[in-house]
């Protein structure tokens, strides 16, 4: 890139890449063609949870947002100023949303009864540890994609959940998801919940179980109707909770 403060803006503004082009090479992906989103949150909406102004809309698309999925970007100020005004034009060409199927009462109650997922996940503070709380999840994904987690669990891990296998000197071997790790120790957390924790030297093995998932697959144990029912109801976490 030619250095700024020598070339007037409006050359740079000629030279830079189209918001929409930046938006379908970078964003795309996981937030949709159209902003309908995927892996990540819709970006078609008036309001977004994170962005109340343009400032803190490119402030996002630059530095990312820790922790979360959504990588920091390597755009200069010229293309996040297109790439935002992309993203906020998105919502002018959104089409009314159909009603997703399903009854999010219904849902909750699979979600606590047969489908037994409260088992692995915290919902507004019950539930179990051993997978990623679900509390704001509808803030975070889009319908489809939560609807393939369940169906299809192993097809996009997020990256804030590594699975792990150690085998003690002993022969006995844990599986589970690492809670923490430094160079001396390891805590995993098995599906029953509970908190292992070793030395390292006392591992005759610990091995990242990479791209896999600790998830069951509910494609055959639930029916379509049920399955409607359950991303009825998680689509529906994370409205109330979002500032
Ligand atoms: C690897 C996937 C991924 C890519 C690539 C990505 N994002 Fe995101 N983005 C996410 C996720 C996940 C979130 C939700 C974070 C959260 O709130 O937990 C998010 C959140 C956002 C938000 C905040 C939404 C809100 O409601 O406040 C904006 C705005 C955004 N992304 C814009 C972009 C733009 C623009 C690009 C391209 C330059 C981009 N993202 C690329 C995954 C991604
Ligand atoms: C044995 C524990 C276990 C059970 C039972 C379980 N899950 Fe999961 N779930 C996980 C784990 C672990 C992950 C994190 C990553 C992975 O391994 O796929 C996960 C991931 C997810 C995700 C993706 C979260 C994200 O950030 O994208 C959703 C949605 C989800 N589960 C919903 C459900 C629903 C709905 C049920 C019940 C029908 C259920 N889970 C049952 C362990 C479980």
């Amino acid at each position: 890139m030619l250095a700024a403060a020598a070339v007037p803006l409006f050359l740079l503004m000629m030279q830079a890449p189209s918001g929409d082009s930046i938006y379908a090479g970078q964003c795309a992906i996981c937030h949709g063609q159209r902003g309908e989103g995927g892996r990540g949150p819709s970006l078609n909406r008036t309001k977004l949870r994170h962005a109340s102004d343009d400032t803190a809309l490119r402030r996002i698309i630059r530095h990312g947002l820790p922790g979360t999925g959504m990588p920091a970007t390597w755009l200069n100020e010229v293309e996040l100023v297109e790439v935002a005004g992309f993203v906020r034009s998105l919502s002018n060409a959104r089409k009314p949303q159909a009603e997703l199927p399903g009854n999010a009462e219904r849902g909750r109650a699979i979600f606590a009864g047969k489908g037994a997922c409260v088992q692995c996940h915290v919902v507004n503070g019950a539930g179990g540890a051993f997978g990623p709380a679900l509390t704001g999840i509808a803030a975070q994904r889009s319908a489809g994609h939560l609807r393939q987690s369940i169906v299809d669990p192993g097809a996009d891990v997020p990256p804030s959940f590594v699975l792990l296998r150690a085998e003690t000197a002993g022969g006995r071997t844990v599986t589970g998801a690492r809670v923490n790790e430094d160079t001396f120790s390891v805590q995993i957390r098995d599906a029953a919940g509970t908190l292992h924790s070793f030395w390292k030297t006392e591992l005759k093995m610990l091995k990242k179980e990479l791209g896999k998932s600790a998830m069951p697959s509910y494609a055959t144990s639930l029916t379509g109707p049920e399955l409607d029912d359950l991303v009825r109801y998680l689509a529906g976490l994370g409205e109330t909770e979002a500032q």
